[in-house]
């Protein structure tokens, strides 16, 4: 079943390129830009990935990122994860970026965008893998810092084509931000949102009604509603689930816990991505045969799996046939 998931053509919609630096890549820009991690070394830096919920994970990710600073490191964190999903054969990928988590450091808006787009310009025709990108706003802030980023970016704005909302979900519902993502759909982005990954129901509710998010990440806390899972599988609204995440960061105890399969089941619109990799223990295969070994998914699933991913992602019709 390995050599089957390998060889599916994916595509992967759930994905913090913060959340892609491994711990060598660390490493090795912390000596660049001559600053001190709090590790001694690459091991004792992967054995910190140990996570009690969400909040414990984002602290590290946070303070970790520091290292990641000048246009060509952000160039370099980027085509790692695009080599990297390519030798998976993810065929499309649609990143998020925090750009709030840079220039609280001082790093303008440019360095960041720039930076990254120059990598999914030369993943695109040097390894045939396809992009776009999603601004997230961190939640976790003002809804006047948000639109304060969106002013900042609007320069930038033929670079990316949506926009998100991620960081501590508890205490920071989607309608916090209604004002600022009436600003963003009146400027023609797409709308996404992290929504029950942590957070109850009806935060999911909140992102479709109040923010007209058109997917929801993580989502699965949607399985504690009937009527609102009824609602997305009505509305084939995309959830991207991220298996290995929501185990590592306590959502669920084990993978066997994990109600993927009942979300299938009920007729969602599912989606398998690798959120933040490095910490989380996994790519997108990996994710996939995780759940593959813990449901006993057959090929027919995966199938249906990897072509939900196509059918949730940002692209027209004709993109999706040159794909696949
Ligand atoms: N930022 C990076 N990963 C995240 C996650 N799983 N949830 C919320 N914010 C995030
Ligand atoms: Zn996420």
């Amino acid at each position: 079943m390995d050599d089957f998931i390998a060889q599916l053509p994916k595509a992967e919609l759930h994905l913090h390129i913060e959340g892609t630096l491994e711990p060598e890549l660390a490493f090795a820009l912390a000596e660049k830009n001559k600053i001190t991690l709090p590790f001694k070394s690459v091991d004792e830096m992967r054995a910190a990935y140990n996570f009690s919920d969400l909040q414990s994970f984002l602290d590290l990710y946070y303070a970790s990122i520091s290292v990641v600073q000048t246009e060509e490191d952000f160039h370099d964190l980027t085509l790692a994860y695009l080599k990297k999903a390519a030798s998976q054969n993810v065929r499309h990928t649609e990143i998020f970026f925090d750009p709030q988590s840079h220039t609280a450091r001082n790093i303008p808006m440019g360095t960041v965008i720039n930076g990254i787009t120059a990598a999914l310009r030369e993943a695109q025709s040097e390894l045939g893998v396809s992009s776009k990108l999603i601004l997230s706003f961190l939640r976790h802030l003002s809804e006047a810092a948000a639109m304060e980023t969106l002013q900042q970016a609007l320069p930038f704005r033929d670079q990316f084509i949506g926009i998100g909302l991620d960081s501590s979900e508890l205490g920071h519902p989607p309608s916090k931000f209604v004002n600022v993502f009436e600003e963003v759909r009146r400027q023609g982005f797409r709308v996404v949102c992290h929504a029950g990954e942590e957070g109850p129901p009806e935060y999911i509710n909140e992102a479709l009604d109040q923010l007209h998010a058109e997917r929801i990440d993580h989502g699965v806390r949607c399985m504690e509603d009937a009527a609102l899972v009824k609602r997305l599988a009505e509305e084939q609204i995309p959830l991207t689930v991220c298996p290995l995440s929501n185990v590592r960061l306590c959502v669920f105890k084990t993978m066997s816990d994990h109600t993927i399969k009942q979300m299938m089941d009920a007729g969602l619109l599912v989606t398998v991505n690798s959120d933040d990799p490095p910490y989380f223990g996994g790519y997108v295969n990996e994710n996939y045969q995780a759940i593959q070994e813990a449901f006993g998914l057959t090929r027919e699933d995966l199938v249906q799996l990897a072509r939900n991913s196509f059918t949730a992602a940002f692209l027209s019709d004709e993109e999706k046939q040159k794909l696949i």
